[in-house]
């Protein structure tokens, strides 16, 4: 009998720890939501912005990426950090600066914000949020070689995170204050953009 009470207790003790790293927390701190930022700026390559890659990528014949992007909600998520909404989820995370400013939120709606500016190209712009090269890693040294040679862009920093549902859940993920779930084949489908 005691026996069995002390088992209880153990099982009670494991699953209270356990639910306390998994369930929602409304007080993270920078430090753990920066998980989601390590990965896209692990090389030295410069981001050199939308307007580098839709040069090309915006064609019928290269599948419209461009326009595919700019209608999804990556292409507004800095933008939505400057709405009401925004600044009232930061209010009650207790977050001092404007959500558009605060770590806390950048590391998921936007790129290049905890790089220094050498990393980034002259027309890289924050305000397009979750862009090509969030997804794709940083552009200046695969740019010019992938567009003939994808195996040699790869070595350059190009990421194809083909059938990778970690690539997106970095950031959807509870660590989101309005997390909505996340289902890798059907909001891939939501955002594809082949070639055809
Ligand atoms: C000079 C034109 C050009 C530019 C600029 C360009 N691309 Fe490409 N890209 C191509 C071509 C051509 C292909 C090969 C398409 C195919 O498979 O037929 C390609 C392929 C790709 C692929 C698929 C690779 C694979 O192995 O499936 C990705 C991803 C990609 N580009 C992303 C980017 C990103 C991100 C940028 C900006 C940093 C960019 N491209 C800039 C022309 C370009
Ligand atoms: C750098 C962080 C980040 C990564 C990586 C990321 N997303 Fe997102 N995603 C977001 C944010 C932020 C939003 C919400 C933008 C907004 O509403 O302003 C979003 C929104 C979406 C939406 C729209 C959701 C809706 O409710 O309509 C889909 C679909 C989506 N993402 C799919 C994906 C897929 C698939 C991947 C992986 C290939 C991915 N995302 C990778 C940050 C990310
Ligand atoms: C949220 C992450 C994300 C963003 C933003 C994103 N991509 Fe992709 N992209 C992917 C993933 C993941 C794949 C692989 C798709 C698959 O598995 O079918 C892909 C595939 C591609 C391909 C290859 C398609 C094929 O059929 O081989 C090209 C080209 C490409 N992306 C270009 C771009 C360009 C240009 C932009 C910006 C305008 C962009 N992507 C924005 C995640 C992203
Ligand atoms: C761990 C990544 C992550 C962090 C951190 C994050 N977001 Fe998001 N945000 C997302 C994703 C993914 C979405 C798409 C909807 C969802 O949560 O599944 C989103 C959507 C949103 C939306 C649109 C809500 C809707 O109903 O579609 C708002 C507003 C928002 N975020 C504000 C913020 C603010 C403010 C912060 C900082 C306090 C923040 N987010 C921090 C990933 C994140």
């Amino acid at each position: 009998m005691t026996n069995r009470i002390l088992l209880l207790g153990i099982i009670l003790t494991v699953v209270i720890i356990a639910a306390s790293f998994v369930l929602p927390d409304s007080n993270r701190s920078a430090e753990q939501v920066a998980i989601a930022a390590t990965p896209m700026a692990a090389s030295d390559a410069q981001y050199i912005g939308v307007a580098q890659c839709v040069i090309c990528h915006r064609t019928d014949a290269q599948g419209k990426q461009e326009a595919i992007w700019r209608e999804s909600l990556h292409a507004r998520a800095f933008q939505t950090l400057k709405t009401e909404e925004s600044v009232k989820i930061a209010q009650e995370m207790g977050i001092e600066k404007a959500p558009h400013e605060a770590a806390e939120c950048l590391v998921c709606h936007a790129t290049g914000w905890d790089l220094p500016a050498e990393r980034m190209g002259n027309r890289f712009n924050i305000e397009d949020g979750v862009q090509c090269e969030t997804c794709h890693g940083a552009g200046s040294e695969y740019r010019a070689i992938h567009a003939r040679d994808p195996e040699a862009g790869k070595e350059r920093g190009l990421i194809v995170a083909r059938g990778d549902a970690d690539a997106c859940i970095v950031c959807h993920n509870e660590n989101s204050p309005t997390y909505k779930g996340f289902d890798f084949e059907r909001d891939m489908a939501r955002i594809a953009h082949p070639v055809p």
